[in-house]
């Protein structure tokens, strides 16, 4: 699909779908609209009138015009004041959704903009057409976007020589497209080699260093939590390193870590009947997310030095499965009983955040499907964020507020620390149930170094949604793509 910023006015596009965002303050007519009114002969004012609309969010409506254009939309915004880069992002997927239900072919959108700031206008709008308009049918014999095609191409009128904000938009969109992509497929396809392979790729294709360790270089590390996870499959364990260096001296060092369990069986504390066993393809997103930002990152050229890490593998059950009650050693030197070999994500992320922070980063924040606990603390819609430093958590709500991705900030409570203590090592990898996303951090907390300010991302409710929300269709979401590129091109405030 392929997006312009247009001169053109709506006044004078002519094509096949024109869509309008009307804020609640659109209304009644005046000005232009009034203008665009009469030259339709009263058919705007007919559509509003018919359909009732008021311009409130989320509301749409549409009527075939004929002649210069052949079907005008209409996308409620909410309240004039205080429109937001997301609200516009929101509407701007509407009015794609829409459009291609229309079988719109060319398709223009006229929206509102956000005060004077057209870049930052045309960025929004693009990021809602791409995103709500990404179909992945990768894996169905018919190739149903040629029978339900996308609408193309897409005007943004009124934003002559944004050029900028398009291109963008384009980058952090084909980063959330690639996360999407590696989470929805499925695990006999998304393997660890297959993650290197995407790591070389992008590595390649975008001008990052990589380094994939094998499962021998992990051993001479002492990265005996995570290749106590690997040891039961068949596939050899993937340790993803990319890194992107700015040109000049780097503003800061940071570190994005993510969970990436290509499939979760449980291991022997196998997950049964209604566990949700069969979406367990789903626990890599971490890596996934980690991965389309290092794309996008590498196009978008930040100041910040950034290492995208992941160790991947997939937990799995067989003779050489990791037994509950075993004893790991992490590459920190720390000892961790098993009592829970489904709480595989946090043995593999120990050893990844321990190299995290040997790279002394000032920031590390990681990413991972972690816990169900979260998902039933915060649905499918928030985010966990664990941190004990204020401001990155700041920074970091803030740049997921911008990014039009929900984050909530959730307690490191240092006393529910007590429910991981062990007998025999120095910890346990699980606690009990109540809390159990929390104590989940607060393992994790015990692998970061002093010194280095660390954020947790709990995504397990996020990484997929089922009926589609905002902009993103149902399936994978790519979900913190969009916030890391934010908070780390707004200079990763911590
Ligand atoms: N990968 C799961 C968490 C998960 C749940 C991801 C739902 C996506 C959707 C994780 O490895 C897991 O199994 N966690 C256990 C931890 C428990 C054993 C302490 C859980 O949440 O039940
Ligand atoms: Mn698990
Ligand atoms: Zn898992």
């Amino acid at each position: 699909m392929q997006l312009q910023a247009s001169p053109q006015t709506y006044l004078t596009w002519t094509g096949d779908g024109l869509v309008l965002g009307l804020t609640e303050d659109s209304l009644p007519l005046t000005d232009r609209l009034a203008e665009l009114n009469s030259r339709l002969s009263g058919l705007l004012q007919e559509l509003i009138d018919e359909a009732e609309f008021t311009g409130k969010e989320g509301s749409t409506a549409v009527i075939r015009v004929g002649g210069a254009v052949r079907k005008l939309g209409l996308v409620g915004l909410g309240k004039g004041d205080g429109l937001t880069s997301d609200r516009l992002r929101r509407g701007a997927a509407a009015a794609a959704r829409l459009a291609k239900k229309e079988k719109c072919t060319g398709l223009a959108l006229s929206f509102p903009t956000l005060g004077e700031d057209l870049g930052l206008t045309a960025q929004a709008l693009a990021e809602g057409v791409t995103l709500a308009l990404h179909q992945d049918t990768r894996f169905k014999s018919e190739d149903r976007e040629a029978a339900q095609p996308s609408p193309g191409p897409v005007d943004l009128l009124d934003l002559a020589g944004q050029e900028q904000g398009l291109a963008t938009a384009e980058a952090i969109c084909y980063g959330v497209i690639l996360a999407r992509e590696l989470v929805s497929a499925p695990a006999n396809v998304v393997t660890p080699a297959q993650m290197a392979a995407t790591a070389l790729e992008i590595a390649q294709s975008h001008g990052l260093a990589v380094e994939i360790l094998e499962q021998e270089q992990c051993e001479s590390l002492g990265m005996g939590a995570y290749l106590g996870v690997a040891k039961a499959s068949d596939l050899p364990p993937k340790f993803i390193h990319l890194t992107y260096r700015p040109p000049g001296i780097p503003s800061r060092r940071l570190a994005i870590v993510g969970k990436g369990l290509t499939f979760d069986s449980g291991g022997l504390n196998i997950k049964g009947g209604g566990s949700g066993i069969e979406m367990m393809k789903v626990d890599m997103g971490g890596a996934a997310t980690t991965l389309g930002a290092a794309q996008a990152i590498a196009q978008l050229k930040p100041r910040a030095e950034v290492h995208f890490i992941s160790a991947v593998t997939e937990n799995m059950i067989s003779g050489r499965a990791l037994r509950p009650g075993d004893i790991l050693t992490a590459s920190n030197g720390k000892t961790i009983e098993v009592n829970n070999t489904d709480a595989e994500g946090r043995l593999t992320l120990a050893d990844a955040l321990v190299y995290a922070c040997r790279l002394e980063p000032d920031v590390v924040v990681d990413l991972a499907t972690l816990t169900g606990a979260c998902v039933i603390a915060l649905g499918e819609e928030i985010a966990g964020l664990w941190t004990p430093e204020d401001r990155l958590a700041e920074a970091l709500l803030s740049a997921a507020d911008g990014a039009g991705e929900s984050l909530w900030r959730m307690p490191l409570r240092s006393s529910y620390r007590e429910g991981l203590k062990s007998h025999v090592a120095d910890m346990k990898n699980t606690g009990p149930r109540p809390g159990g996303s929390i104590t989940a951090a607060l393992f994790l907390q015990d692998f970061v170094a002093k010194g280095v300010a660390w954020a947790h991302l709990d995504i397990a409710g996020t990484v997929w949604s089922d009926k589609g929300r905002g902009s993103d269709p149902a399936g994978a979401t790519g979900f913190g793509v969009r916030t890391l590129v934010r908070w780390i091109s707004a200079g990763a405030p911590a």
